[in-house]
């Protein structure tokens, strides 16, 4: 009898997919190791608790162990949406069967847990990813042809203002002069989308990285007004990263938020560990990604805003070029990580970006 309880635990611990076993009251009788990852709790406490209390934010699960106990039928549903403790959005697919007595009565339930999060998140990266590699090929192409012509616009305007005989004529190269130089700089801008722009990869303390970003709005009139809320990890680890590209990225994701308050409102940024599914791990890797949040409780973003957000030039903002968010995910995907925006209208907007840690705390990725 012991060997067969042995055997059993070591089976539930061997499967990747959560599994909770309750009785016909809907109390926890057993559960394995992936089941206590995703319902976040630990074995302990979810032994003999009933399902509602434990999973307080996911009732539904015990509505469909109800139906399931009530019935006797299986039942299965997928692309299950729940919300991970810290707030973020989870995938599950559920599937519960009933539990028979040897007289077919319903003793309890299974309950299999799925966590498609990391595949469906590896999905868009995947999408996400030839997005951006097409847009880099497209953008480094037209700044080569873009380029040359306008060294030579440049040229001809400032031999026209050198040699202007009236004040009009002078102000109106001085005009193209100047304008080149705008184009110039954007068409720069856009060559950091080429793909073999350079990242240097250091130790980096990603605290450091946000007190500069944060300090280096301090004296900008756009964080006047705004209260700023650090809510740091100071355990999480050393990444292996590239501290100026980061400072890039996260200054741009805090102007974003800074305009979108317009001077009222609380910027949160927050930062902590976040443990992968064990499916999405080289073996032997140890299972660390850093999160970074900028959570805003401005305007938020229409949901028609929100679908071109990932497109290049796209802006709302008067004196918006649109490159922002195209930039900062840019270097994130380098880094091999990932950045989301979830916003709603009047709900805020909230920026998560993802930073792997590889072996030893590095990033996993060059
Ligand atoms: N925190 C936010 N709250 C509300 N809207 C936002 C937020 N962040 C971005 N947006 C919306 O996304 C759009 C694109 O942002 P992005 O940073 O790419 O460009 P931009 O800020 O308009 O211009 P820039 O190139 O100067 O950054 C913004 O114009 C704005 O509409
Ligand atoms: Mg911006």
């Amino acid at each position: 009898m012991r060997e067969a309880a042995l055997d059993l635990r070591r089976v539930l611990e061997a499967v990747l997919d959560g599994i909770v076993v309750i009785d016909g009251a809907a109390r926890i009788e057993l559960l394995n190791a992936e089941a206590c990852r995703i319902l976040e709790i630990s074995e302990e406490a979810a032994l003999g608790a009933p399902l509602a209390r434990i999973a307080t934010t996911r009732g539904a699960l015990e509505t469909l162990a109800r139906g399931v106990l009530g019935s006797g039928r299986a039942c299965i549903e997928s692309d299950h949406r729940v919300r991970s403790r810290f707030g973020e959005p989870m995938l599950i697919d559920v599937a519960v069967s009933p539990l028979l007595e040897e007289d077919q009565r319903t003793r309890g339930a299974v309950l299999v847990l799925r966590d498609r999060t990391i595949a469906r998140s590896l999905e868009e990266q995947l999408s996400e990813r030839e997005r951006l590699s097409a847009f880099g090929h497209m953008a480094s192409g037209i700044a080569h042809e873009v380029k040359n012509p306008l060294g030579g616009i440049r040229g001809a305007a400032e031999i026209l203002a050198s040699r202007a005989t009236d004040a009009k004529m002078r102000d109106a190269a001085e005009v193209i002069v100047r304008e080149v130089a705008r184009i110039t700089a954007l068409v720069d801008e856009l060559m950091i989308f080429a793909r073999g722009e350079e990242i240097r990869f250091a130790a980096t303390n990603i605290h450091r990285v946000l007190e500069n970003v944060l300090q280096l709005l301090a004296h900008d009139a756009l964080a006047q007004g705004v209260r700023i809320e650090r809510r740091f990890d100071p355990s999480l680890p050393e990444l292996h990263a590239d501290a100026d590209r980061l400072v890039q990225v996260f200054l741009n994701l805090a102007r974003n938020a800074l305009q979108a308050l317009n001077g009222t409102g609380t910027l949160t940024v927050e930062t902590r560990m976040a443990l992968d599914h064990r499916l999405a791990l080289e073996p032997g890797a140890s299972a660390g990604t850093l999160v970074v949040m900028l959570a805003d409780d401005g305007p938020g973003m229409a949901p028609d805003v929100l679908d071109w957000l990932a497109t290049p030039f796209f802006t709302t903002r008067p004196d918006g070029v649109g490159l922002g968010l195209a930039v900062s995910r840019h270097w994130v995907t380098r880094h091999g990580g990932t950045l989301r925006v979830e916003s709603a209208p009047n709900r805020g907007t909230r920026v998560r970006v993802t930073l792997p840690l590889g072996r030893d705390g590095r990033a996993a990725m060059e």
